[in-house]
């Protein structure tokens, strides 16, 4: 049996991009980065290729809004925005716009990240920021910096997306990485309630967590980034 060896799609290649004028994918910033951080991008088409095997969470399925990820090594967020791009096309093909900006929220809550290096780290949280913000501001909604939408965006952001190293659990600051789930609270549309954990609490399943964990009280989700304790 003789095996064909795959050729190079030639509407993807370089020479292809050029001719649209696209700038073509950078996916090796330099050798030294490859050789300490593994730091090799994976092309958009094939994240597309990739997203399309998890369809019915990520857009077609029950409930495909609170499906969540987890990109353990988020680099500058590729996987992350196209996540959160396939939320966003299915929320506006199947919610009326006046649920747009909740729901919206509701699929940033539910991407995580965590990426070792800061400039990575900066451009995925900008990326998501971005996209997130074109969407809105798209349909004719403002997510201007005051707004809290914008505000509530950014807070969830900076509490998903977390510069730190996954194989240790330990953020920036050398302590260990923290994540909240955020659940909607049930007949209160719009409503979600925050409950921390750590990232190393999933991987000790059945093993006690002694941490102390702040409590929050329910809110919009929209109002997320007030941080309002359930003892206030
Ligand atoms: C191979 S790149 C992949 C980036 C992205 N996931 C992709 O597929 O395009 C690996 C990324 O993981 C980050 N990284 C390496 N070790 C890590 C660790 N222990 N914890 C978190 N991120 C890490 C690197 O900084 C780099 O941005």
């Amino acid at each position: 049996m003789t095996t064909k060896p795959a050729l190079p799609d030639p509407q993807r290649s370089p020479a292809a991009a050029a001719e649209r004028h696209e700038a073509p994918e950078r996916l090796v910033k330099s050798r030294d980065r490859v050789k300490a951080y593994g730091e090799v991008f994976t092309p958009r088409r094939m994240v597309d290729q990739m997203l399309d095997l998890v369809r019915a969470e990520l857009e077609t399925g029950p409930n495909f809004v609170d499906k969540t990820f987890f990109e353990p090594a988020a680099g500058d967020g590729n996987f992350l925005v196209a996540i959160l791009q396939r939320k966003l096309r299915a929320i506006e093909r199947r919610y009326q716009s006046e649920f747009w900006p909740t729901e919206s929220l509701f699929a940033l809550a539910s991407v995580y990240g965590v990426e070792l290096l800061e400039d990575n780290h900066q451009a995925a949280h900008e990326a998501l920021l971005a996209e997130f913000v074109a969407f809105h501001e798209s349909s004719g909604t403002s997510c201007g910096y005051r707004t809290n939408l914008y505000r509530s965006a950014r807070f969830l952001l900076r509490v998903n997306v977390v510069q730190g190293n996954t194989l240790t659990g330990l953020d920036a600051r050398g302590k260990p990485i923290q994540f909240s789930w955020w659940h909607r609270v049930l007949n209160i549309p719009g409503t979600v309630r925050r409950e921390p954990f750590s990232l190393a609490s999933l991987r000790e399943a059945g093993a006690f967590d002694f941490t102390t964990y702040a409590v929050y009280a329910p809110c919009r989700i929209d109002h997320v980034h007030k941080e309002v304790r359930a003892d206030d």
